[in-house]
């Protein structure tokens, strides 16, 4: 199944009755394993949890800690943007330029690499001594 497909799909279970915007995302890791995910919100954080966030944490779950490609998809006029906690997310697991493509469900889509998401993120490295 392609990383769109997987997204769409698990899109429908997307719980969101606060925003009432329902996202899915899909990763394959660089093991070739596909992880998935959908935002899932709260009362006491209407914002819930984001759909990446929900598709890095099961794929660290499973033990992996590459991501090789991302897939967001949204019903919305332009390709959804990851928000900016979801981005330092995809930054811990991914190089640089990896390719995170941001879709409508109408078929829009925008791919953008890591590093473009993320121009000068905070990374372990920076608390390397020297
Ligand atoms: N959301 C995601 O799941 N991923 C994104 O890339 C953008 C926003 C969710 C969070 C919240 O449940 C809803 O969309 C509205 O912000």
């Amino acid at each position: 199944m392609s990383l769109r497909d997987a997204a769409t799909k698990v899109r429908e279970n997307a719980y969101a009755p606060y925003s009432h915007f329902k996202v899915g995302a899909a990763l394959r890791s660089t093991s070739g394993a596909v992880f998935v995910g959908c935002n899932v919100e709260n009362a006491a954080y209407p914002e819930g949890t984001c759909a990446e966030a929900g598709a890095i944490a099961a794929m660290a779950a499973a033990g992996d800690t590459e991501i090789a490609e991302v897939y967001v998809i949204a019903d919305c006029p332009n390709p959804v943007p990851p928000c900016g906690g979801c981005r330092q997310k995809i930054v811990e697991f991914a190089r640089s330029d990896v390719v995170v493509t941001m879709a409508t469900v109408s078929g829009r889509e925008l791919q953008m690499t890591v590093a473009d998401l993320l121009p000068g993120a905070f990374k372990r490295s920076h608390m390397d001594d020297d």
